[in-house]
Formats: C-alpha cells, structure tokens, sequence
C-alpha cells in the first residue's frame, strides 16, 4: 500500500482534559452558562477507528465500555452523520472506540469521542473539510468538542466553544481518581442554578496569575489558583467527593479539584513520586474505581500512522 492509496482504515487517538479554572457566569436565555473555561488537555486517550461499513455503526471497548451508548445518541455518531450531511454522503461508517478516558466523569471523554471521529470521518472519506470548518462542526456538536480538537491548553468563552490558544511553558503531573457513578453535565449545571438562585453571579473572567503560571510552567502558582465553579455544586450532588479531595491534599498534593462538572477528581502533584504517593492514598480508600496518572499538555485529536508506517 502507498501513502496515496485510499484508507481502509483511520484511527484517531484524542486526549481527555482538566479545567484548571471553570468560572461560571448566569444562566443565558439559550439555558447554556456563559463560561471562562482554561482546558488544558492531558495524557489519557480514547483512540477512534473509521473504517467503511454498509451504515453507520458504534462500538465499543473498555473498561467503561458498557456504560456508552451505541445509539445515533452517542456523540461520535452524531459527528459522522453532521460531516456526512454537510457534503452530502451516507455516514456509512463503522465507529470502534477503544475507550480510556472515564465515562460521565468531568473529563470531556464523549466530547473528545466526536472530536476523534469527526478527524477520523475526514480522513477515510477525503472530505478535506479544512481546521476551521472541523471546529464549526465541533462548536455544534458540544461545548467542549472543540477543545479536543485542539488539545494543549485553551481559554474558552462563549457557552466554552470559542477558544485562544493558551501557550504552557512547561509540563504538569496529575493523578484523576474516576469515582464509582458518573454525574450528569446537565444536572450539575442544575444543582450550580439551584445553590446560587438569588445571588449576584460576577461575570466570568480568566485570572491573570493563573494563565502566567500556565505561561511560566510553574505547577506551585498554578495549584494557588485551580478553580471551580462547578465544585459545590458536584459536591451537593456526591458529597463522599469532598473526602476524596481531602485525601489526596493530606497526601502531598499540591492541589485538589473536581474535573469540569464531575466527579472525577484531578490532583495536581509536584512530580512523578508524590503522584505515587497520592495513588496509593486514593487507592487505600476503596471508594475510587481507578485511580490514573497524566501529564500535560499535550495535543489534540491526532491521526495515527498506518500500521504499516508506524
Ligand atoms: O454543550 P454540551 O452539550 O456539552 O452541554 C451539556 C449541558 O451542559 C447543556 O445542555 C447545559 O445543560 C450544560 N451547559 C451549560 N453551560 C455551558 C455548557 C454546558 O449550562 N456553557
């Protein structure tokens, strides 16, 4: 096979992500939030492979697999069908996800789904849909889709689609705890309305020493200003995460936080044996279904070499 002949087969491998801030503005008339939301994408995957079929069709595997839907709702169907319709072809496509990002848990896993399969569709129709075509198509799909495609580190305005390039001068070590049970975006967004109903919501903004500690790679400056507006209101929703959080602060890390809308929870650690350290604690509690380290950033959805390049 030459590097020109037809794909049979594209596999794209697409990052999970934190939200080192997450300020949460009033809810809007469209019932999305207004979001400063900094995404800075770390090293766990889902890897998405396209390959022709007589329809489209979804598969999955994983230790969260059976939790993912199959159906035309999951996201990545949904990205083949939207690229499909707008150039005017069957989404005749086989979608299998090889899934290790945690499933319902803060860290855009579904999103960064559609992202990979949007790239994948692409690449095996030759549908040469250019970068700022794919993130229109990501912006329509969830606010957070766009992100994935992009990976590193972003700011995001707007519902969280229209982001900036942020530039991160140096790497960050972490340890995710997936908690048992997933949280539902939609319902903590719910539970956020609920706990602020009646209080003045400051228009969401970036803070400045956050993006400069992303800019000067320093994890200490960093872990000072993690925050998320979101927290409480997960935290309502599965109050043992506060205890989670306490357990990974009390073993050395530098930082605690739920990830997004939950209930994963991110700790931020200096280096690669403190993040050893926290494991274990984490681990010890018995109440974390796995418990994973990453660094970041790294890149967005990513199209893998053929086998036979690799
Ligand atoms: O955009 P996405 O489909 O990922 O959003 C899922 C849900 O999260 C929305 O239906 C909405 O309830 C909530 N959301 C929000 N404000 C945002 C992003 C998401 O209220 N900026």
């Amino acid at each position: 096979m030459t590097a020109t002949s037809p794909r049979t087969a594209v596999t794209v491998r697409v990052p999970a992500k934190v939200n080192v801030q997450l300020a949460v503005g009033e809810v809007r008339p469209d019932g999305f939030h207004d979001l400063a939301n900094v995404f800075l994408a770390v090293g766990l995957y889902d890897e998405v492979t396209a390959t022709p079929a007589d329809a489209l069709r979804v598969t999955c595997e994983g230790p969260d697999a059976a939790q993912v839907p199959l159906d035309r709702t999951n996201l990545a169907a949904r990205a083949a069908e939207l690229l499909a319709a707008r150039h005017g072809r069957e989404p005749a496509v086989h979608l299998h996800i090889a899934k290790d990002i945690p499933v319902a848990g803060g860290m855009a896993g579904g999103s960064a789904d559609a992202a990979a399969a949007l790239v994948a569709c692409d690449t095996l129709w030759g549908t040469g849909a250019s970068r700022a075509e794919l993130l229109a198509l990501c912006a329509e799909l969830g606010s957070d889709v766009p992100f994935s495609l992009l990976g590193g580190a972003a700011l995001g305005t707007g519902r969280g689609e229209r982001l900036r390039h942020l530039e991160v001068g140096g790497t960050f070590t972490w340890v995710f705890a997936a908690a048992d049970g997933g949280l539902s975006t939609p319902a903590v967004y719910r539970e956020f309305d609920r706990l602020t109903a009646g209080t003045d919501i400051p228009l969401p903004h970036a803070v400045p020493e956050l993006l400069d500690a992303l800019y000067t790679g320093d994890a200490v400056a960093l872990a000072a200003h993690l925050e998320n507006d979101l927290q409480p209101a997960a935290l309502s929703l599965m109050p043992s995460l506060a205890d989670t959080l306490a357990v990974g602060r009390e073993a050395g890390a530098l930082a605690a936080l739920v990830s997004g809308s939950g209930p994963t929870t991110a700790f931020l650690v200096k280096d690669e044996e403190s993040a050893g350290v926290v494991t274990e604690a984490l681990r010890a509690t018995g109440r974390c279904r796995t418990v994973r380290t990453a660094t970041s950033p790294v890149p967005g959805a990513t199209v893998l070499p053929r086998p036979a390049e690799s």
